[in-house]
């Protein structure tokens, strides 16, 4: 147990709180964390905004880190197994932290070294996930399936509100429903039991008004993996993510077929063995990478990414008539002149992705004609428009649709991020734009993008990360996301 942080567990049965001394001072990367945390006072990270000169032409190459949203519910098998786990090209993100945290509060002792984890289960006297963590990332919700799996209860808080619309859950419990769990919600939270006997595999469908669900279809896909006998998922999510998910469980026992496509069947097993596994490379970070080049009409080229799970993605490009040549996995914009004027419309996966829609939107805000976006997962999810419409760009929101009439130029402004993907729109716009741009709260971009502005610095981007308060943004960065 040496290597391993124990702390978090030790509190809990002192009583001491939760998820707090995941920090231990003494090891690994959160170590290095409370030690530079010392001299540091406090530090209210809204309070950091990113100062960017546009109009500087990037070069060179960027790495892809390990995708956020292959990593959240991949961390959280953990708790599926007693054997100590180990997950590789983990990206250093606050979600991550968040989720690290989460896992320390259920028992899990967590070791963190540059992007592997290490996890170890020291007991499973606490099965609640805590509101405080969980409105803080509504992913944590991906721990009910693997919790329930394995324990036979769990209690998750409710997520809330979310800014990219209404998130709901019924989806999950329906699954969960189905394999015989008794599901409640009392005082905010889900609280979820396994029958006399266990979880027992069913026939089910996952679709909602939208369609397929991500987590869902995660939480149901882990839940049947301890339980007796053979699910079907029938309109499971087919995202990069879930087959990830899949070949994780798999490769530590579990018997689940056609992850990727809308039937996933499983096939119970009693338990599951370790796990080393290293996630997916993040397709939504490569996304918009490539945006960014597109936008600055710059020949950068994006490596470590999974071309194959952006098809939708390089369609849209070519449309709007920027190209992208690739070399295995390596990826090199073809910039064109000013962007064409297309239609894409977001849709689960091979469909063009939510998560890229805003950036998208960043693009066609400076080409050549009229472009309509229509959003089909989030259909309120347009907040990147009117900070957009500060910069410049002429856009119209309504119906789930953004008609976006193509400017010139953008022009530097002041601009606050919503969330994730509508802040890292108004980062590839800001490269773009004439001027100065200031995008204040940018730690919405810091859960979902690593160190971003170091990584567009080496392409030649002028971008700094400011401190609105006056203090050191680059050490409270560092201390904030124990990197
Ligand atoms: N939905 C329901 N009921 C449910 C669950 C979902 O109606 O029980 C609806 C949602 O409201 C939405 C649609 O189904 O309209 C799809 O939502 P989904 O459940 O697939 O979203 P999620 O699993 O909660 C993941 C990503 C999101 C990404 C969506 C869609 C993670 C951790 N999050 O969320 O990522 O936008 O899938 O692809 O995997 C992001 O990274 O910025 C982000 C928001």
């Amino acid at each position: 147990m040496s290597h391993l942080n124990a702390g978090s567990v030790r509190a809990k049965r002192d009583g001491a709180g939760r998820g707090r001394s995941f920090t231990d001072p003494s090891r690994g990367v959160w170590a290095r964390a409370a030690r530079l945390a010392a001299p540091v006072p406090p530090h209210d990270r809204s309070m950091e905004s990113f100062v960017i000169e546009g109009g500087q032409p990037l070069a060179g190459t960027i790495a892809v880190s390990g995708s956020k949203n292959a990593a959240l519910p991949i961390l959280a098998v953990s708790v599926m197994t007693d054997r100590p786990c180990r997950f590789r090209n983990i990206p250093l993100l606050r979600d991550v932290q968040t989720q690290v945290k989460i896992l320390n509060t259920l028992g899990v002792e967590t070791h963190w070294q540059g992007r592997t984890i290490e996890t170890r289960i020291a007991d499973d006297y606490n099965s609640t996930a805590p509101y405080e963590l969980v409105k803080q990332m509504r992913a944590g919700i991906c721990v009910l399936g693997p919790l329930l799996a394995r324990r036979g209860e769990a209690v998750v808080s409710l997520p809330g509100g979310c800014v990219i619309g209404e998130r709901p859950i019924d989806l999950h419990l329906r699954g969960l429903e189905a394999l015989g769990a008794e599901i409640r919600i009392e005082g905010g939270y889900v609280h979820a039991k396994a029958p006399k006997g266990g979880l027992r595999g069913a026939e089910l469908y996952l679709g909602g008004k939208f369609g397929s669900s991500v987590l869902a279809t995660d939480n149901v896909m882990c839940a049947a993996v301890l339980a007796k006998g053979t699910t079907i998922i029938e309109c499971a999510a087919c995202e990069p993510e879930v087959v990830d998910l899949a070949d994780c469980l798999n490769h530590m026992g579990a018997r689940i077929e056609g992850a990727g496509s809308p039937r996933i069947t499983i096939r119970g097993v009693k338990s599951l063995k370790a796990a080393d596994w290293a996630v997916i490379p993040d397709r939504i970070e490569t996304a918009t990478f490539l945006v960014a080049g597109a936008i600055t009409r710059s020949p950068i080229t994006v490596t470590g990414g999974r071309p194959d799970h952006l098809m939708a993605v390089l369609d849209v490009l070519r449309q709007l008539g920027v190209g992208v040549t690739r070399k295995g996995q390596a990826m090199t914009v073809v910039p064109c002149d000013r962007p064409k004027a297309c239609e894409a419309t977001t849709l689960p996966y091979p469909a063009f992705p939510t998560d890229v829609q805003s950036q998208m939107m960043a693009l066609m805000s400076i080409a050549t004609g009229t472009s309509v976006l229509t959003e089909r997962i989030y259909p309120d999810r347009f907040m990147a428009a009117a900070e957009l419409k500060r910069m410049g760009a002429n856009i119209n929101v309504g119906n789930g649709q953004a008609i976006v009439h193509g400017v010139e130029r953008l022009t530097g402004a002041e601009v606050m991020a919503s969330d994730l993907r509508a802040s890292a729109a108004l980062v590839v716009a800001a490269l773009a734009a004439k001027g100065t741009t200031r995008i204040s709260r940018v730690y919405h971009i810091d859960r979902g993008y690593e160190k971003i502005e170091e990584r567009l610095r080496k392409l030649g981007a002028r971008i700094t990360r400011v401190d609105e308060t006056g203090g050191d943004a680059a050490t409270a960065a560092a201390v904030g996301a124990g990197m």
